[in-house]
């Protein structure tokens, strides 16, 4: 059967069905999935069964993979795999992240070449719907295209500095180490801050976005501190209205694939309680500076 494409939100989201991920994809049926992936930057894929293996086989076909800087969260026989879930070691402690999403993002922003996409995989959802977490995504597309014209030029040519490290980023809680842990000096180290354009420019579509987020952005370069804040509260004011987001609920064998150079997005919701398992398998695009 032919894959097929339904847009679910306001054209920046769209489900793709009638297709089989773990299977050999066909050179045409690639080009429709790539040709709606320019169309949708949020495409969602329902019951699929993929090992970790035909994940990444499947993620490749877009380009090449990242390796987290945070190696104990990656699957070990598979370091292409980021492992969130909420499951513990028989002694208690956690064998990974719970609580990756938190806060308005795109992956990896803070590196110098921020991820081109990124692909999550429910392999467990939990059964109780109140332990349920969900993810929502908003359009970057649409967020700076209705700003207001005098907001439009001052970003003009500016850039913001985005930071890994939470503990700098005075717009998030401090981090919750029942889920996740502090960045060691070997993380901080390799992630110092970097400077990405404001306004960025899709390579594929050649349409502007707003390229800043609340968890990652702290700051704007070159001018003045204060005057930067504001500027950002603004920014982020605008860019999570309702309008512009689309929310997803899980189900086991979901696969969600999204492109970070022009959608934010964030997990919604408590981190599941045990017996409840959450366990999601992230793949990550590599990808290029932003301008
Ligand atoms: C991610 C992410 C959100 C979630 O995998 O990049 O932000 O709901 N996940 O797990
Ligand atoms: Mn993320």
């Amino acid at each position: 059967m032919a894959i097929t494409i339904r847009t679910i939100s306001e054209a920046f989201a769209a489900e793709c069905a009638d297709i089989d991920l773990s299977a050999p994809i066909n050179g045409p049926t690639l080009g429709k999935i790539k040709d709606a992936f320019a169309a949708h930057p949020v495409l969602l894929f329902r019951g699929q069964s993929l090992t970790p293996k035909q994940q990444i086989a499947y993620s490749r076909k877009f380009g090449e993979l990242e390796i987290h800087v945070s190696k104990q969260y990656l699957l070990s026989e598979h370091p292409e795999i980021l492992l969130l879930t909420n499951e513990r070691n028989p002694d208690g402690s956690r064998i990974s992240i719970a609580d990756g999403g938190t806060g308005w993002h795109s992956d990896l922003s803070y590196l110098a070449k921020p991820a081109m996409g990124s692909l999550l995989y429910a392999v467990r959802t939990p059964s109780d719907p109140k332990s349920a977490q969900d993810t929502e995504w908003c359009d970057m597309y649409r967020a700076y295209e209705t700003l207001p014209d005098d907001i439009r030029r001052r970003i003009d040519g500016l850039n913001a500095i985005h930071v890994f490290n939470q503990d700098l980023n005075p717009r998030m809680p401090p981090i919750d180490t029942r889920y996740r842990d502090k960045h060691t000096s070997a993380v901080r180290d390799l992630t110092p801050p970097v400077k990405h354009p404001i306004v960025r420019t899709h390579p594929v579509t050649g349409r502007k976005s707003l390229y800043v987020s609340i968890r990652f952005t702290v700051g704007i370069a070159d001018i003045d501190e204060k005057e930067g804040a504001e500027l950002l509260d603004q920014l982020f004011d605008h860019q999570r209205r309702p309008e512009f987001r689309f929310l997803h609920r899980w189900t086991a064998g979901d696969l969600i694939m999204w492109d970070n150079r022009c959608t934010n997005h964030r997990a919604v919701g408590k981190v599941a309680e045990l017996p409840n398992i959450r366990r999601m398998h992230r793949t990550t695009l590599s990808g290029d500076s932003p301008y």
